[in-house]
């Protein structure tokens, strides 16, 4: 067996595994944006990795601007794009910590970071400032839709998911193991092992990493203080006739965040569309009961 070390070296297998969500998730995030938000077109995908949501999301003719730490997994988000769709995005290299676009500076609509990625930012200070960094993109009514699981400080055995996936011929085994979280240091210590097997091949990519823990509070502390409101949250099944219920037990959370408005700034009301103009009027001069 050939041992390796970084999954995001390997963004093919990377995505066998995560990859297969991707319509679900665009389309989720489409009818957040009709709901809560402006429905624009302009998206952000901060730690856009390989590039998956980006794809999905540019050929559904939206302008998409996405950023990574990674050279690796940027190189396999620019291949996967034709040159015409090329052109309505923008790839860089950037940290979420840091990443600042004055071109987009109150023009973005929709900022989406959904698989626990934020909470590879290692400290309140990096969280703080990547979340202020991403607020100043937003419209007044644009939305960061940011999704990643809560920690349950008393939990006393570690975690397991194991998810199966396929590249060619070759079979890819995930498994993620969380250990038990450190309340005082605020992080939880991960382990990812990759074993892809197939024609000549018997690799396994460990890759381990501390994430950084929250639970509902300190999250809604940290939104509170960047600037940002919870206007509704969801869980991972991604359904919106079901938004999490106050006090609910599941851990994997959706938060849609909106800038709060400064005091004395004009937020514009989203124009209704024709046809919920229809309904409105059809109530309106329905005979009261
Ligand atoms: C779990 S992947 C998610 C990729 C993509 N958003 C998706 O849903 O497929 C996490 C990505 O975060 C990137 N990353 C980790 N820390 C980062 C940081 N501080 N700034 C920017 N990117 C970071 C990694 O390189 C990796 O591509």
């Amino acid at each position: 067996m050939e041992k390796r070390t970084d999954w995001y070296e390997h963004p093919e297998y990377y995505e066998a595994i995560f990859g297969t969500d991707t319509v679900r998730e665009v389309d989720f995030l489409q009818a957040l944006s009709e709901r809560h938000g402006t429905g624009g077109k302009q998206w952000l995908e901060p730690a856009c990795g390989a590039g998956r949501l980006v794809a999905e999301a540019t050929s559904r003719g939206l302008k998409v601007t996405g950023y990574d730490i990674s050279e690796a997994m940027l190189a396999h988000a620019r291949k996967r794009l034709t040159p015409a769709r090329r052109r309505q995005v923008k790839l860089s290299v950037s940290r979420m910590e840091e990443f600042f676009e004055p071109s987009l500076e109150g023009k973005v609509d929709v900022a989406h970071n959904l698989v626990s990625t934020f909470r590879y930012l290692d400290s309140e200070a990096a969280a703080l400032a990547h979340l202020k960094g991403t607020r100043r993109l937003l419209k007044p009514q644009g939305l960061y839709v940011l999704g990643f699981h809560l920690t349950d400080y008393a939990r006393t055995s570690a975690e397991h998911e194991r998810w199966l996936g396929k590249v060619g011929k070759d079979k890819v085994v995930c498994n993620t193991h969380e250990g038990l979280p450190d309340r005082r240091a605020r992080r939880s210590p991960m382990r990812n092992r990759l074993r892809i097997t197939g024609p000549g091949k018997d690799w396994l990519i460990e890759t381990t990493w501390f994430f950084r823990t929250y639970d509902a509070a300190q999250a809604n502390r940290l939104f509170r203080n960047a600037g940002l409101r919870v206007v509704a949250a969801y869980d991972f099944d991604y359904d919106l006739s079901t938004p999490v219920e106050r006090g609910s037990r599941r851990l994997d959370r959706v938060f849609v965040l909106q800038p709060v408005p400064s005091e004395g700034s004009v937020v514009e009301v989203k124009k209704p569309s024709a046809d919920a103009r229809k309904k409105v009027a059809r109530r309106a001069s329905a005979p009261r009961k």
